[in-house]
This record gives structure tokens, sequence and C-alpha cells, in this order.
């Protein structure tokens, strides 16, 4: 991969502390694991928001995937439905969402709020029309993070021959994406009048916001930091975790992303409270290296390891997972 393109993939906001500290938080859980608890086959299927998982691992919604590989979103999504893994569509992608909805799979849609609300409704009823059956609200973006690595590269944009397809107006002009900061929570309850679709708020990491997420009519929220690409020394997801599954007292389900690994890092996240996770940077490095065939190696990968892990800690299904089995250290 182009090394510019490769920083931007990898890398974060910042002094990276935030990023490096998402693996980090794991690599502080240890898992108790019940033995004799005659599991059997597992069963790895969830539902989150309406949507049915065969198993509690989505693609996180990640931008410009035709600069890890030409055949670009599609591809990501090939290798997604062959896995049997959900895909959050980015609203950055660069590829049309018809076109990656074409390959086949579960979609979600993710979106930015955008200042111009027309046109919001517009992108929302395309990704609607196109079978999207969810909409991932990113709301950890008023504006955007700053990417040192990219500055350094002076990377700004997408090279010529590229475009956000899902950014392109009913006279087919791109219009750049904004990051919104005079969104409130006022734009959910507008989404909400605009689509039947379910919304997910997606960058939550405050108990409190958990709370007006509840209040708001979300159907899920997703403890997020961007994987480290917003607000660098902002708290790693999985210590946020705890709070915000406290906080919702079970009334939505809460999905966390940044630095899930393994299955064994889904196993802990789950049983913190976690209904499922989201990976980003392990899909993107799969798809440079391999296109659908590589993406489907790294979600296979990721729930065999899952599958695994659930029977070595003794349960039979994610539900069975509780807090009990892990100790921070
Ligand atoms: C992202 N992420 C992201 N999130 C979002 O809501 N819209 C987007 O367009 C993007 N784009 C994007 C590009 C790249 C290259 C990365 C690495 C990430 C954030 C993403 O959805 C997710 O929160 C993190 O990637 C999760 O952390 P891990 O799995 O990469 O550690």
């Amino acid at each position: 991969m182009d090394p510019v393109h490769r920083d931007f993939f990898e890398g974060g906001a910042g002094r990276e502390r935030t990023l490096a500290a998402n693996e980090e938080a794991f690599a502080r859980r240890w898992l108790v694991p019940r033995v004799l608890r005659a599991t059997g086959e597992r069963d790895l299927r969830t539902e989150v928001a309406g949507t049915r998982l065969t198993a509690p691992v989505l693609v996180a919604p990640t931008a410009f995937h035709r600069l890890a590989h030409p055949d670009g979103e599609a591809a990501t999504a090939r290798g997604a439905a062959a896995a049997g893994t959900a895909m959050v569509v980015s609203m950055a992608a660069t590829q049309p969402v018809e076109e990656i909805a074409a390959a086949g799979g579960t979609l979600w849609f993710q979106l930015y709020p955008q200042p111009d609300l027309d046109f919001t409704e517009y992108v929302v009823k395309r990704a609607e029309s196109a079978g999207c059956q969810a909409l991932v609200v990113t709301v950890d973006s008023p504006v955007f993070g700053r990417r040192e690595r990219d500055l350094r590269n002076g990377f700004t944009d997408l090279p010529p021959g590229y475009a956000c397809e899902n950014m392109r107006d009913a006279a087919g002009r791109v219009r750049p994406i904004a990051m919104d900061a005079t969104a409130g929570w006022d734009r959910i309850a507008w989404l909400r009048g605009v689509t039947g679709l379910p919304i997910l708020l997606k960058g939550v990491l405050h108990p409190a916001d958990a709370r007006l997420a509840v209040e708001h009519g979300a159907a899920g929220v997703i403890v997020s930091n961007h994987g480290g690409r917003q607000l660098d020394g902002a708290v790693p997801t999985l210590d946020a975790l705890p709070s915000v599954v406290a906080a919702v007292q079970g009334r939505l389900p809460v999905l966390l992303d940044g630095g899930v690994r393994s299955g064994g890092d889904v196993v802990i996240a789950l049983a913190l409270g976690a209904r499922a996770v989201l990976v980003g940077r392990p899909v993107v490095r799969g798809l440079a290296a391999g296109g659908s065939v590589g993406v489907r190696q790294v979600l296979e990968r990721l729930t065999t390891e899952l599958d695994e892990a659930l029977a070595l800690t003794g349960a039979r299904r994610p539900a069975d997972l509780t807090p009990d089995l892990v100790v921070t250290r």
C-alpha cells in the first residue's frame, strides 16, 4: 500500500494515546473461565436493533476502501457476507451504496450529521432504498480529529479519480463531508422523523449521553472513540463500557468498537456488557492484503476464535457471558 494511505488507515489523532490505549485496555483484562459447563456446540447468533447476526461481530464503518484495494467497499461487503457478518457502510465510502449492496449481505449505513438537512434526508433515503437495515449516526465528530500523520504527509483528501460516492447530490455533484458542530440532540429527533430505520449512536462514551440516547429513542449505542482518530486522550472504549451498560439498564443494546483483535477480546467485551463488537482496522488490513477473500479470512478467524474462546470460558451463547468472568490487572 502507498505509505501515505497506510498512515491514513493505521493512524490516530494527536499523540495516538487513545489509539494505543484501546488495545491496552483489553490486555489489562483476564478471563476467569468456568469448567465442566457442558456447553456442547456453541450458538453465536444474536440480534441488534432488529438485525439478526450470525455472530456478535460487525464490520465498523471505515472510509476510502478503494485506497486499500481496487475492488473497494464492494469487496468488503462480499467478504463480510461470505463470513456471515454485517457491514456498516461508511458515508465516506468510495463506491455508491447501491453497488455495495449488490455485493450481498447485511448492511447498515453510517451517517455524519450534515448541516444541510434536505441533503441528509436524500442520503438517508438512498441508503434505505439500497436495503440498509439501520442507520449508524456518528456523534463523536463535531470537528475533524487532528491526525498528525496525515498532516505530515499532506494527505487531506482523496486523490483524483476517487470520490465519496454517497455524497453525490441529485445533480450528480459530490459534496464534501461536513463535520457539523451545530448538531445537537434535536438532530436525532429530526432523523427519527425522516426515517423508519433504527438509529444507533456511534461514539458514546459518557453514561449521561447513553441515558440521553435512550430518551431520544435510539435503537442502540456504540461505545467508540473512533479508533483513537478524534479526541486523543479519550477514554479507552473497554474502560468506558461498564458505566454505559449500567446507565442504559438494558433499555437498549450497547455495542463497542476500538482495539478488538481476537476472539478472546470479543468474549471480554461481551462479558462486560456489550451485545456485539465492531472491527475497523483488521478488516481494512484483510482487504488490503487479499480483497474480499482477505476480509472473509479476517472475519472467519475472529468468529472461529470467538467460538473456541466461548467454549474455553464455559459459555454456550454470548448471553452466558457475565462480568464475573473478567478480572482487571
Ligand atoms: C474509521 N472510523 C470511521 N467511523 C465512522 O463513523 N465513519 C468513518 O467514515 C470512519 N472512517 C474510518 C477510517 C479509518 C481508516 C479507520 C481506522 C476508522 C472509525 C471506525 O468506525 C471504528 O470506530 C474504529 O476503526 C474502531 O477501532 P479499530 O477496530 O480500528 O481499533
